[in-house]
């Protein structure tokens, strides 16, 4: 039997709507009181009031998932993480809860180019397993979809191998997992000075080869004060646009240093962090349709500000939340900690932080049109929530309250 018909939420929230939703718009999260779902094979055919389905399924053979007292709602996208790494930086943490600063750390050798070592060290094979676990973490939460970026290797070889895990794991783990080349993420101390040779020895060298390989689909890069410039980001990020990647941006993370401007002058799918932005760079980004993606858990662990998530709506933006996941800057993948931090600290509603992780960061990741929403013609990827409101989200403040995972149709999680 390949028909189940989800019935009976107490809420059903579709997400529905055309492609990402932008201010007020991320609002309306289309609700439906006693809501069901009706999903052939690996698609959503039919959503209503469990009594129009009901109406519509009669007589046709399906599996019915009881979803009385619960809240069903699309699969969380988790539009931005690092979860493919070697090695750990708990020393790091340590530092920083003693006063050193992220930037001070990297300066001095460690930071990103600690995980470059250990991630070089790293056979394929580890990279996948260490994946696998992160990946089985985030489906716990709920996550269908991850993005995930290379950036750890910033040598051709470590490069692809990171590409390749991902890769790897994309066909053989139930999340989806969509691919980014990172390579401009740090600078070693050889380059030092020499950022630009470090950048076009990736478009040359490496970048052909990713795209040969179809090993990601963006390229993203770390602008920000003593990485790489905005001269250097732009150069990149024309080259990257020539080749056929989608362009994502690090910008403002710790420094304004104009890479939210960056991202609209350069037509960007999202820009990313953004605590620092102008109010200039938020506006341009609004006109210009750049997703906002913040990412609350990273201001969390490095005690900086968090981004103006609601200027952003204010101004018409439309906002992604991402974890970061990261084994420097950000250890998490908690989507229950993202949402109560986005709630209480950014000023969103619970309406438009599921807009961000649902619709908008299907967005991000350049997916609008098959997943982050409950519409027919949409992948079934859907979870189910413990309690009968959207509500018991941030109140039940960084509770997992995820019971069942559908991706693709199919029963993936229980709890
Ligand atoms: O998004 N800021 C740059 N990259 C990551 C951190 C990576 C790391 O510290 O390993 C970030 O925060
Ligand atoms: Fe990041």
């Amino acid at each position: 039997m390949s028909k189940k018909l989800i019935c009976h939420a107490a809420e059903l929230v579709t997400c529905a709507g055309k492609g990402p939703k932008h201010g007020k718009d991320m609002s309306d999260i289309g609700m439906i009181q006693d809501g069901a779902v009706l999903i052939d094979g690996d698609k959503i055919v039919a959503v209503g009031t469990t009594e129009q389905l009901k109406q519509q399924c009669s007589g046709i053979d399906c599996e019915i998932i009881d979803a009385t007292g619960k809240t069903v709602m699309p699969g969380f996208v988790d539009s931005h993480t690092h979860f493919v790494f070697g090695g750990y930086r708990a020393d790091e943490f340590s530092w920083r809860l003693k006063g050193d600063s992220y930037m001070s750390i990297m300066e001095r050798g460690g930071g990103i180019n600690a995980t470059v070592s250990k991630t070089r060290a790293a056979s394929l094979e580890e990279l996948v397993e260490a994946g696998r676990d992160r990946l089985d973490r985030m489906l716990e939460f709920g996550v269908t979809t991850v993005e995930g970026k290379s950036g750890y290797g910033l040598d051709k070889e470590t490069e692809l191998k990171q590409l390749r895990a991902m890769k790897e794991l994309n066909s053989t783990h139930c999340v989806d997992v969509v691919s980014t080349f990172m390579g401009p993420h740090s600078v070693l101390p050889e380059y030092k000075g020499r950022e630009r040779d470090f950048i076009d020895f990736l478009l040359h060298e490496v970048m052909p080869v990713v795209k040969e390989e179809n090993l990601a689909e963006f390229a993203d890069i770390f602008t920000e004060k003593n990485v790489f410039s905005v001269e250097d980001s732009r150069h990149y990020m024309t080259e990257a646009k020539k080749m056929g990647f989608k362009l994502k941006i690090h910008a403002d993370e710790i420094v304004q240093l104009g890479g939210a401007e960056l991202a609209a002058e350069m037509g960007a799918v999202s820009a990313e962090h953004l605590l620092q932005s102008s109010d200039k760079g938020i506006i341009d980004m609004a006109k210009a349709g750049v997703i906002c993606n913040v990412l609350p858990c990273t201001a969390f662990c490095l005690k900086e500000p968090y981004a103006k998530a609601r200027k952003m709506i204010d101004e018409g933006a439309a906002v992604a939340l991402g974890s970061d996941l990261n084994p420097g800057s950000c250890f998490t993948n908690s989507i229950p900690l993202m949402i109560a931090l986005a709630c209480i600290y950014m000023g969103l509603s619970i309406e438009e932080a599921l807009t961000a992780l649902t619709i908008n960061g299907a967005a991000a990741v350049d997916r609008a049109d098959r997943i982050g929403s409950i519409e027919p013609g949409k992948q079934a990827d859907i979870i189910l929530l413990k309690y009968p409101s959207i509500h018991f989200l941030p109140y039940h403040t960084a509770i997992n309250l995820v019971e069942t995972v559908i991706k693709n149709g199919e029963i993936v999680h229980k709890r």
